[in-house]
């Protein structure tokens, strides 16, 4: 071989974030990850994504944690490797548009709280509703890093990607990520993908795929070897399924050759072990459900990412209608591209998924309708790669107007409202922000945290601790 030059792949370790969003529904507690983050800061880890996505939820929602102090105790422990999160864009970590001032001042406390490498989507590939969050990124001195959400169709084609690309590199990101939340990108289109976005960006690229439909290794190891320079993977013990393939075996490819990481298997056999009992626990409880850790071909069938097939699921048991679910995955390409065919990633995913159960359970297309498929239709998540059914649209918006402008010019300045409404509970700069994003949730954890804190009520939190099981 002509070329030796190392060139060491660059490792995302997802444990803490990403792979117990999608095996264990985000439970896992900052009491889990706290004794372990010690080893973990010694692997060599170019980033351990540990925060956003659904964990700032799931924090306050379900495990009655600060996710603000999740990030601090984190930032304290990792004293040598990067942290990074996940940020949906305009939509920050919640599933409407926010206004500018709250994007903003999001991202400063992130960074500020000890974030390193913010990624940055957005749910429809619109390059305007990721300025604000690069731009703020940029400012407070963070690695901003774009995600373009990868999905299958006519419009997607390399040079689509090879445009937006472009764009991302053009509006001051640090880096690329493939974000392949279904596992759709199979080895030789990854391939092709990695060196044809090589050919129009000199910006590093990241991808991040899932092993749901069973490709996600060999579609690593064909990505790296066509320039790929970082990867998302997983600890073994929750890797595989609809998760990241597992950190050890992908070190383990790559080892003795250009690529080899260099990372100590010992050291990460002992990291292993640490989550091994929380993987048995989450088995036996059955919140890991063994369903998803093999190989889901309808996704490859379907296009749908793992995480919205138990969504739909579950929506049906609701109904009572279960036997629904081969239409209903029939029904999704078909909504799907009445909405001007986006990616299938949150929030899309759910407004595109509700729907298309919605389709079928009522018995007529577009019957019912949410609120969410109305916003849609009205452009107020912005602009789809193709052009939406005027037929649909005509049905669900009637006369009034779509907005053609980027969603965010028309929301005022946000922040002074939620602080005003929040002045009660508030103890932190920080609890504004969460207090923005989930109001009704975030109250019931403020007010949980003040019990706990008086002692006063100690009633009120026991009964709180047994409503919200961990
Ligand atoms: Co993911």
């Amino acid at each position: 071989m002509a070329d030796i030059e190392k060139k060491p792949v660059k490792i995302v370790e997802t444990v803490l974030r990403d792979a117990h969003q999608s095996l264990l529904a985000t439970r896992m507690t900052t009491e889990q990850m706290l004794p372990i983050v010690g080893k973990m800061d010694q692997v060599g880890y170019y980033a351990v994504e540990c925060w956003g996505g659904a964990t700032f939820d799931s924090c306050l929602r379900f495990l009655k944690e600060d996710p603000w102090m999740r990030l601090r105790k984190l930032r304290d422990g990792f004293k040598n490797t990067k942290l990074q999160m996940l940020f949906r864009g305009q939509n920050i970590l919640g599933y409407n548009h926010y206004a500018d001032d709250v994007v903003e001042y999001f991202v400063q406390k992130s960074i500020s709280n000890g974030i390193d490498i913010i990624r940055i989507f957005d749910c429809l590939n619109d390059m305007r509703n990721l300025q604000t969050a690069v731009t703020a990124c940029n400012k407070e001195k963070g690695h901003a890093q774009v995600a373009l959400s990868y999905t299958l169709g006519d419009s997607y084609t390399l040079d689509y990607w090879k445009d937006i690309a472009k764009r991302i590199e053009d509006m001051g990101a640090d880096s690329i990520c493939i974000k392949d939340m279904a596992g759709l990108l199979t080895p030789y289109n990854a391939d092709e993908l990695v060196r044809a976005l090589k050919e129009s960006t000199k910006l590093p690229i990241d991808l991040h795929t899932h092993y749901t439909s069973g490709v996600a290794s060999m579609t690593y190891l064909k990505a790296v070897e066509a320039g790929c320079d970082i990867i998302d993977t997983a600890m073994s013990p929750l890797a595989l399924g609809t998760s990241q393939p597992a950190t050890e075996v992908m070190v383990e490819t790559f080892r003795g050759t250009p690529y080899d990481t260099g990372y100590d298997q010992n050291l990460l056999a002992e990291i292993a072990a640490h989550f091994q009992p929380i993987r048995d626990e989450a088995l036996k409880s059955g919140r890991l459900n063994p369903k998803v850790l093999g190989v889901d071909i309808k996704t490859l069938q379907y296009q749908v990412p793992g995480g919205m097939l138990s969504n739909l699921v579950s929506q049906l048991k609701e109904a009572g209608q279960e036997d629904k679910y081969l239409q209903v995955l029939e029904e999704v390409p078909r909504v799907r591209a009445d909405f001007g065919e986006p990616p299938l990633v949150t929030p899309s995913s759910q407004i595109v998924g509700t729907q298309a159960v919605l389709n079928v359970i009522s018995g007529e297309r577009y019957k019912m309708v949410t609120k969410e498929t109305k916003k849609i239709l009205m452009g107020e998540f912005g602009q789809t790669v193709k052009p939406f059914n005027p037929e649909v649209q005509k049905k669900i918006i009637g006369d009034e107007k779509p907005i053609t402008c980027r969603p965010a010019d028309l929301i005022a300045p946000q922040l002074p409202q939620f602080e005003k409404e929040c002045a009660q509970w508030k103890q932190q700069d920080e609890d504004v922000l969460s207090y923005a994003l989930f109001p009704s949730v975030a109250k019931e954890f403020f007010e949980y945290r003040a019990a706990q804190q008086t002692g006063v009520d100690s009633t009120l939190a026991d009964k709180q601790n047994k409503t919200y099981p961990v």
